[in-house]
């Protein structure tokens, strides 16, 4: 019996309207475009302002979109996982919450927290559940709402981070496309650089972890980066020797979009003709689960069925893994 992979078979993204800009931002905090652009790549991002809208708002055009696109009912839909680390709430999942907003009243659902790596993790995860002829139709979604966690007095932070989210749909195929390999890894060590220090059970809400700001993201950059840029290339090139790939037969790279230097230097090592490499920082900044779906929405249109394309992420946990995939249509 042939093999059945999880095919990615539509995709839906959403960023909301609001754009905050260097300058705005500069207005801000002591910062500048200069720094911004020359530190990072980035130029602009995009804030949900909506009273009352978390993360599952984002997330659920994504999915209708795919769903219209597939022209499949949100009712069809057997699982739904969600990569988010700015979940509506605690608990329930925000998994939850969006399936009950688009009406997949016959999927169960999960989150899964794995910050920027959170779209590939819950990728890989969905892709057993097709590959063992269990379900039909999965979709994962990669969603941030990273404003609702950002000090707007902290430039070391504020500067990077956007809102917004993407989804994909898996199904099964037995022909040579789809998910076919993905290498992950977590080291929690890794927690010291990068979290958000109060809010969960170790040191609950309190007006002290208000006072101390504890409710923020905290990062130390330069460490973050260091890691991230030995691991982002590292993970790339390990998966591409397993599977024979090079420079030359790999079509896409879909990297984590944190920083355009570590980017840049993953893709140096992959040895990739830059114009392989789909890059949207500089208008949407790092919307940590959100980035890999929402280049793959942006590119959609240059996606060939067949084309090989690595996806890379690093972030918090620290957790950073590549999945391979190969594209499943033509547009
Ligand atoms: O996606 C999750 C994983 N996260 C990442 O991958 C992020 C990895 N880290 C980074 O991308 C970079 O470390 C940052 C973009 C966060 C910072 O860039 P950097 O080149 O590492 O800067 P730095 O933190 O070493 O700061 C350099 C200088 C410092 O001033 P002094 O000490 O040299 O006088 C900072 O105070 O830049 C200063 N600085 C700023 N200046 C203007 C820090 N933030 C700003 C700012 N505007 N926004």
């Amino acid at each position: 019996m042939a093999k059945i992979r999880a095919a990615i078979t539509a995709i839906g993204g959403y960023v909301p309207e609001d754009i905050l800009s260097n300058d705005d931002l500069a207005k801000m905090v002591d910062t500048n475009d200069e720094w911004i652009t020359s530190r990072t790549g980035i130029k602009e991002r995009r804030i949900l302002k909506t009273p009352g809208g978390g993360a599952s708002d984002i997330a659920v055009p994504a999915v209708l979109e795919l769903c219209e696109k597939r022209g499949i009912s949100p009712l069809e839909i057997d699982l739904l996982i969600c990569g988010t680390v700015t979940g509506d709430y605690n608990f329930p999942s925000t998994a939850n919450i969006i399936c009950d907003k688009i009406g997949a009243k016959n999927a169960w659902s999960f989150d899964v927290g794995a910050a920027c790596s959170g779209f590939i993790y819950s990728l890989s995860t969905g892709s057993q559940f097709i590959e063992t002829g269990k379900y039909k139709k999965v979709v994962v979604v990669g969603v941030d709402k990273m404003s609702s966690i950002i000090n707007y007095e902290d430039r070391a932070t504020c500067v990077i981070f956007g809102d917004g989210g993407g989804a994909v749909l898996l199904e099964p195929t037995e022909e040579e496309v789809g998910i076919m390999d993905f290498e992950l890894h977590s080291d929690g060590s890794g927690a010291q650089y990068l979290r958000q220090p109060a809010g969960g059970s170790v040191k609950p809400a309190s007006h002290e972890t208000v006072d101390n700001l504890e409710h923020f993201v905290f990062q130390e950059g330069k460490q973050v980066f260091k890691f991230a840029v030995i691991n982002m290339a590292d993970v790339s090139e390990s998966i591409m020797k397993k599977n024979k790939l090079t420079g030359e037969t790999v079509d896409w790279l879909v990297p984590h979009q944190a920083n355009l230097r570590i980017i840049d230097a993953t893709a140096h090592r992959m040895e990739l003709d830059p114009a392989k490499v789909m890059i949207n920082i500089q208008k949407f900044g790092n919307t940590t689960s959100g980035t890999i779906p929402l280049c793959l929405w942006e590119w959609e249109k240059k996606l060939k069925k067949g084309d090989n394309i690595i996806l890379s992420a690093f972030g918090g946990g620290f957790t950073w893994g590549a999945v391979y995939l190969k594209w499943a249509y033509n547009s």
